[in-house]
């Protein structure tokens, strides 16, 4: 990977390694849905490489739609100050709905996301997250799936960015502190 040892100063997770926890992950999901009409809601722009790999890993009927919402700007800090930059196209109302994340850092984002779905009555509503930060979590936020509880460092690939960057990167690595500091 070209990126390492310039941009990444570590790969902390592989293109193998994701794909292998996805597949665990998703099995959970195929068994827990197998008999309800699932409603995917990624949340953009980070989800996009989860969404893509997790729906494509599970075997059940799935819809999927999106939300923009952003809190961070280009900063490396979370501001808590939560916008919609773009609602469902979706009713989810009487809806199984599973958000589908890259990342939890404070959970701002998120629980911001769920009292929102929340108040328009799906039948259901859980999280799944590739990445979650136990020792960022600002907020209280009640995830069924998490795919990797990794350090409290900015890391990036795998949808993850910084200022927009990265994003493609198709493992995840730390960036190294040169880059934004
Ligand atoms: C990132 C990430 C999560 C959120 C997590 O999104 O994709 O959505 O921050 O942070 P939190 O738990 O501290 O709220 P961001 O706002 O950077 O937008 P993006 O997905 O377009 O990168
Ligand atoms: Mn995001
Ligand atoms: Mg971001």
């Amino acid at each position: 990977d070209a990126h390492v040892g310039n941009e990444l100063t570590q790969v902390l997770y592989t293109p193998e390694d994701l794909s292998a926890r996805l597949k665990e992950v998703s099995a959970e999901i195929d068994q827990e849905y197998k008999d309800k009409d699932l409603l995917l809601v990624g949340v953009l722009s980070g989800a996009v490489m989860v969404m893509a790999d997790l729906s494509r890993a599970l075997t059940i009927h799935c819809e999927m739609d999106w939300m923009a919402i952003s809190s961070y700007g280009s900063g490396t800090q979370s501001s808590g100050v939560v916008r919609i930059l773009k609602d469902l196209n979706t009713d989810i109302a009487d809806r199984h709905v599973l958000i589908v994340e890259d990342i939890i850092d404070t959970g701002l984002t998120l629980s911001y996301l769920v009292s929102n779905l929340r108040s328009r009555g799906p039948a259901s509503l859980e999280i799944m997250t590739m990445f979650r930060k136990p020792e960022a979590a600002k907020s209280d936020v009640d995830v069924r799936w998490v795919g990797f509880d990794i350090p409290n460092e900015f890391v990036v690939g795998y949808g993850l960015d910084y200022d927009g960057r990265y994003r493609n990167l198709t493992s995840v690595g730390t960036l190294s502190p040169h880059i934004y500091s």
